[in-house]
C-alpha cells in the first residue's frame, strides 16, 4: 500500500495505510489543537492527533482528566479544517470509554461525526482490549495507548516512567493485548527504551514512541513542547526544535513599548479620509 504516506502528496493517509507503514518507514506524528496549527503540520506528518494534552497546553488544566467531549469535538473540528492529507486521530477524554464497549461506541461515534478523525485513541491495555474490538468491529479505528497513561496520573501516582523491573511484563502485555484486539497503532508512553524495542519486536502493529525509543516505528510530541510554547514544564523525551515562546514574549514585549510610545501604529498602518489619498 503506497498511496497516502508523507512523499505522497495527494492521497489522504489512512489507518491501513499506517498500519502498513511498520517496517517500511518512520511515522512521523504531531499533535495539533487548531485549524493554523493543523495546516503548518499537515504536509510534514503522516498522524496528526488531537491529543487530550489540550487541557493542559491551551486550557492551563493542571492534567487532561477535566478535558470533555465537547472539547475534543470543538478541537477535533477545527484541526479537521486544516488537514488535507495527514490522518486525523482524536483522543477519547476521562470518562468517555472506560465504562464499557457500548459508552465507547457511542462517544467515539459522536468524535468521528463531528469532527470528519478518520480514527479514536483510547489509553489503557489489556482492560481495554474488549472495547477496542468492539469499536474496530463496527467501523471505528482505534489507537490505543499503553505504558504511562496520563488519565490514570492518580493511580501511578504521578508521570513516572511505567514498566521498570516487576512492572515490565505488565506493559509488555498490554501492548500484545491491543494489538490482538484490533488497534491499527499504539503509543507507548514513557518507557525504558529496551522495553519499547521489545514491544515494538513482538506486535504487528507499529509503534508510535514518546519518552520510548528511536527504534520504534514512528514518533510523537506535543507541537507545543517541541516549539518552546508550553513551558509550564519540559519532559526528558522533549527536543526543542524552536524557542517560539521566547521569539512570542519578545515580539508582545516590542508592541507594548511600541504603543506606549505612540509609535505604533505607522502612517502605513491607519486609513486615510479617501481611497485615493492613501492609495487605498
Ligand atoms: O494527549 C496527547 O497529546 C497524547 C500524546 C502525548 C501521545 O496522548
Amino acid at each position: 500500500m503506497s498511496a497516502g504516506t508523507a512523499s505522497d502528496k495527494s492521497a489522504r493517509v489512512t489507518p491501513a495505510h499506517i498500519r502498513a507503514m511498520k517496517g517500511e518507514r518512520p511515522i512521523v506524528s504531531l499533535t495539533a489543537y487548531t485549524t493554523p496549527m493543523a495546516r503548518l503540520i499537515d504536509r510534514h506528518c503522516d498522524v496528526v492527533l488531537v491529543g487530550d494534552s489540550v487541557g493542559m497546553v491551551l486550557h492551563g488544566l493542571p492534567d487532561t482528566l477535566g478535558v470533555s467531549l465537547e472539547m475534543m469535538c470543538l478541537h477535533g473540528a477545527a484541526v479537521a479544517r486544516g488537514l488535507e492529507r495527514a490522518l486525523l486521530v482524536v483522543d477519547m477524554p476521562f470518562g468517555s470509554y472506560e465504562e464499557g464497549p457500548a459508552h465507547a461506541f457511542r462517544n467515539a461515534a459522536r468524535i468521528m461525526a463531528e469532527t470528519g478523525a478518520g480514527a479514536v485513541k483510547l489509553e489503557g491495555g489489556r482492560q481495554m482490549a474488549e472495547t477496542i474490538a468492539f469499536l474496530v468491529a463496527r467501523g471505528i479505528p482505534v489507537m490505543a495507548h499503553v505504558g504511562l497513561t496520563p488519565q490514570s496520573v492518580h493511580v501511578f501516582g504521578g508521570y513516572r516512567v511505567q514498566g521498570r523491573g516487576a512492572d515490565r511484563a505488565r506493559v509488555l502485555d498490554d501492548a500484545r493485548a491491543v494489538a490482538e484486539a484490533g488497534a491499527f497503532a499504539v503509543v507507548l508512553e514513557k518507557l525504558p527504551a529496551s522495553l519499547a524495542d521489545e514491544i515494538t519486536a513482538a506486535v504487528e502493529i507499529p509503534t508510535i514512541g514518546i519518552g520510548a525509543s528511536a527504534g520504534c516505528d514512528g514518533q510523537i510530541l506535543v507541537t507545543e513542547d517541541m516549539l518552546g510554547l508550553f513551558t509550564d514544564f519540559r519532559p526528558k523525551f522533549v527536543r526543542r526544535f524552536a524557542e517560539l515562546g521566547a521569539a512570542a514574549e519578545a515580539a508582545i514585549a516590542e508592541y507594548a513599548e511600541e504603543v506606549r510610545a505612540r509609535r505604533f501604529p505607522g502612517p502605513e498602518h491607519v486609513y486615510a479620509d479617501t481611497p485615493q489619498e492613501a492609495g487605498r
